[in-house]
C-alpha cells in the first residue's frame, strides 16, 4: 500500500476527479486529495476552504481519503503529507503536454514522481472550467459532478438571483 497525493485546484470538484480518486484508492489505498492554489487561476468561484468541504462531503464514505488545503509548492505538499507519489488524471494529449512539464519540474526538485492515469472515457470531457460557465447560466450540471458541488452550485448562482 503506497500514500498518493493528487494535487489540484478543484473549483469545483467533477465526476473526472472522483473517478481519478477511485482509481488511485484501488491501486495505492491511500489518498490525499489536495486543494492547493494555481497560480494560473487565482481566483475561483469556491474558497479553497469551500472546495475542501464539498470534497470531505464526496468523500465521506471512502475512509482511505483525506482532504486538506495546502500553499506552496506541490513537491512541499507531498513531503509534508508524507506521499510517496503524485497521482494526476489525464484527458487528452493537452493534459499530458503540461503535466509532463510538472511531472518533470517534481521530480527534478524534489525527486518525487507523478504517476499518470488515463481518465474514464465517459468523463474526458469535463473540465471545471465549464462546469463553472453551464451552471453559471442556469446549464443542468448534476450528471457531471457530486451532488454537494451540484448543490452548492445551484445555492451560489440562486443566491446571486440567476
Ligand atoms: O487543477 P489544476 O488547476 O490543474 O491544478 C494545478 C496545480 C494546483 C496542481 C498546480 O498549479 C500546482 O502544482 N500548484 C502548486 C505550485 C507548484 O508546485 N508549482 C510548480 C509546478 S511544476
Amino acid at each position: 500500500m503506497s500514500k498518493v497525493l493528487i494535487p489540484g485546484s478543484f473549483d469545483p470538484l467533477h465526476n473526472g476527479h472522483v473517478d481519478v480518486v477511485d482509481q488511485a484508492l484501488d491501486l495505492f489505498g491511500e489518498v490525499v486529495f489536495g486543494v492547493l492554489v494555481n497560480f494560473a487561476k487565482p481566483s475561483g468561484m469556491f474558497t479553497p476552504d469551500e472546495r475542501v468541504a464539498l470534497a470531505v462531503d464526496t468523500f465521506a464514505d471512502r475512509p482511505g481519503v483525506t482532504v486538506g488545503v495546502f500553499d506552496g509548492l506541490v513537491v512541499d505538499v507531498a513531503a509534508t503529507v508524507g506521499a510517496d507519489f503524485i497521482v494526476k488524471g489525464l484527458r487528452s494529449a493537452a493534459d499530458f503536454d503540461i503535466e509532463q512539464q510538472m511531472a518533470n519540474m517534481n521530480r527534478t526538485a524534489s525527486g518525487i514522481r507523478t504517476v499518470f492515469l488515463p481518465c474514464n472515457p465517459e468523463f474526458s470531457f469535463v473540465s471545471s472550467r465549464f462546469i463553472r460557465e453551464i451552471a453559471s447560466h442556469g446549464g443542468d450540471i448534476a450528471r457531471l459532478v457530486p451532488a454537494p458541488v451540484s448543490a452548492a452550485l445551484t445555492d451560489r448562482f440562486a443566491s446571486r438571483g440567476q
